[in-house]
C-alpha cells in the first residue's frame, strides 16, 4: 500500500487532528463522490433547531475514519489482530460508510426506494470514481470494503469497528454533534474508551476498568436521541420536506412538463432508483435551489410547501395517544380546506439506549471482567441492566400547520 510522502493533517474540532499516511485513502477524499458529503448536512433538518449544526457528512466521515485509524494503529490487541489488507480495509470502510446518503438523508429515504445502504454499495461496487480507486489497488478491495459496511464481512471483528453498538460510526456522531449543536449531552470520555478496548475470541471488548465511561456513552446516546435526533421542531421540518416530495411525486405525475424547471428532481420523480451520477447531482444545494424555483410553479400546494421550506414557516406538532385523536386532527384538519395528504404528518419514534442481544446488525456490547470471563453488558453493569428494565421510551406526534392553531 502507497504511503504519502508527507502525512497530512487536517484540522478537525473533536479529534485535534485526522491524520493521512496513505495515498488511497488521499485519493477517496479527493473524489468526486467524497467531496460531495461536503453538500449534505451531517443531522438533516437539525439546523432549524440547532443554529450551528451546520456540520456536513465529510467532516463526521473523516472523523470515523480517524478513530479507526487510531484503533488500529494504537490499539496494540487491535494492531496485532489484524493484517495490512484488513487495516487498510476497515479504514476506508470507515471513511466511506456514508457515501450513498442523499440530501436530507431520511426524508429522502422516504421518497427513494433505495436506502442510504443501498446507494452506499452502489458507489463502492460500481462504476464510481471511489470504485475504480479501490479497484486499481486490488481486485477485490471495493467488495471487501462494502461488506464491511453491510456487515457480511468474515472478520466480524472489522465489522464491530465500523458498525455495531460500540462503533467508531457513533463514537464520532455523538461527539461531533455534541460539539456542533452547542450541547453537552453527547460527550464521554473516547480517549479511555480507546484504551479499554481488548480482543478477545475475535470479538472487541472493553475492560471493566473502562465501563463506566461505556455507560457514560449509553447514556450520552440516549440524551442525543432526544434531545437532539428527536428535537420535534426538525422533525416538523422533516415533515415539510415529506410534503414537499409527496406533493412533487403526485404533481409530476399528473403533468411531468411542469417540472421541466426543475430538472434536478427529474430523476427522483421518473425513477425507482438513481444511478451514481443522479445521486451526485443531488445534493442539497440542487435541492434548495429546486425549492427556490417551486416557488413559482403553478401548483399551490408546491408552492406553498416551497415557501414553508424556505422561509422555515415550520408545522405545528401536538402528541398523539390514540387513533381516534389522530382521525380528529385529519378531519379538523380538511374542515379547515388543508389537504391532510399534504398538510399532515403522523411520525412515531421510538429508541432503546442499548440491546442485549446480538444479531447481524447489532453486536452486543462484551465486558472483560477481572477474573478474564467475557459478560455481556447488561449483566457487568447494573446501571445499563437498570435502564433494561425500564420501558422503552417512544411517542408518536401530528404535525400541521400553524396558523390552524391561531
Ligand atoms: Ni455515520
Amino acid at each position: 500500500m502507497k504511503k504519502l510522502d508527507e502525512v497530512k493533517v487536517l484540522r478537525d474540532p473533536v479529534h485535534g487532528y485526522i491524520h493521512i499516511h496513505d495515498q488511497i485513502v488521499w485519493d477517496c477524499v479527493n473524489s468526486p463522490e467524497f467531496q460531495r458529503l461536503r453538500r449534505i448536512h451531517q443531522l438533516g433538518a437539525t439546523y432549524q433547531v440547532y443554529h450551528t449544526a451546520e456540520h456536513s457528512r465529510f467532516s463526521h466521515s473523516l472523523g470515523v475514519y480517524e478513530i479507526v485509524r487510531r484503533m488500529v494503529t494504537e490499539n496494540s490487541d487491535i494492531a496485532q489482530a489484524l493484517d495490512d489488507y484488513e487495516k487498510i480495509t476497515v479504514m476506508l470502510a470507515a471513511l466511506l460508510h456514508d457515501i450513498g446518503h442523499g440530501p436530507f438523508s431520511h426524508s429522502f429515504e422516504h421518497v427513494s426506494k433505495y436506502s442510504h445502504e443501498d446507494y452506499t454499495y452502489q458507489i463502492i461496487s460500481q462504476d464510481s470514481q471511489i470504485h475504480d480507486i479501490l479497484r486499481k489497488e486490488n481486485e477485490r478491495l471495493p467488495y471487501d470494503v462494502a461488506s464491511v459496511i453491510n456487515h457480511t464481512h468474515p472478520n466480524t471483528l472489522l465489522t464491530q469497528m465500523v458498525s455495531s453498538q460500540l462503533d467508531a460510526d457513533r463514537m464520532d456522531y455523538l461527539l461531533r454533534d455534541a460539539y456542533c449543536t452547542g450541547t453537552s449531552y453527547g460527550e464521554f470520555d473516547l480517549e479511555r474508551v480507546l484504551r479499554t478496548i481488548r480482543v478477545r475470541e475475535q470479538k472487541l471488548v472493553v475492560k471493566e476498568s473502562g465501563m463506566h465511561t461505556i455507560e457514560d456513552y449509553i447514556m450520552a446516546r440516549y440524551h442525543m436521541y432526544w434531545q437532539v435526533y428527536f428535537h420535534p421542531v426538525s422533525r416538523s421540518y422533516e415533515a415539510l420536506l415529506h410534503s414537499f416530495f409527496k406533493r412533487l411525486l403526485d404533481v409530476y405525475h399528473e403533468d411531468p412538463m411542469e417540472l421541466k424547471k426543475a430538472t434536478m428532481f427529474q430523476a427522483l420523480c421518473e425513477k425507482e432508483y438513481l444511478t451514481n451520477r443522479e445521486l451526485y447531482e443531488l445534493d442539497e444545494c440542487a435541492c434548495q435551489y429546486g425549492f427556490s424555483l417551486m416557488r413559482y410553479s403553478s401548483d399551490a400546494i408546491l408552492r406553498d410547501l416551497a415557501d414553508r421550506l424556505l422561509n422555515r414557516r415550520l408545522f405545528d406538532y401536538d402528541d398523539l395517544y390514540t387513533i381516534d385523536q389522530e382521525n380528529e386532527y385529519y378531519h379538523w384538519i380538511q374542515s379547515q380546506g388543508y389537504d391532510p395528504e399534504y398538510y399532515m404528518y403522523v411520525d412515531r419514534t421510538e429508541q432503546r439506549p442499548y440491546q442485549p442481544y446480538q444479531d447481524q446488525e447489532n453486536n452486543a456490547i462484551w465486558v472483560l471482567m477481572k477474573n478474564g470471563t467475557i459478560q455481556e453488558l447488561s449483566k457487568a453493569s447494573t446501571i445499563v441492566n437498570a435502564i433494561l428494565k425500564g420501558e422503552n421510551k417512544n411517542e408518536k406526534k401530528v404535525f400541521f400547520p400553524k396558523e390552524l392553531n391561531n
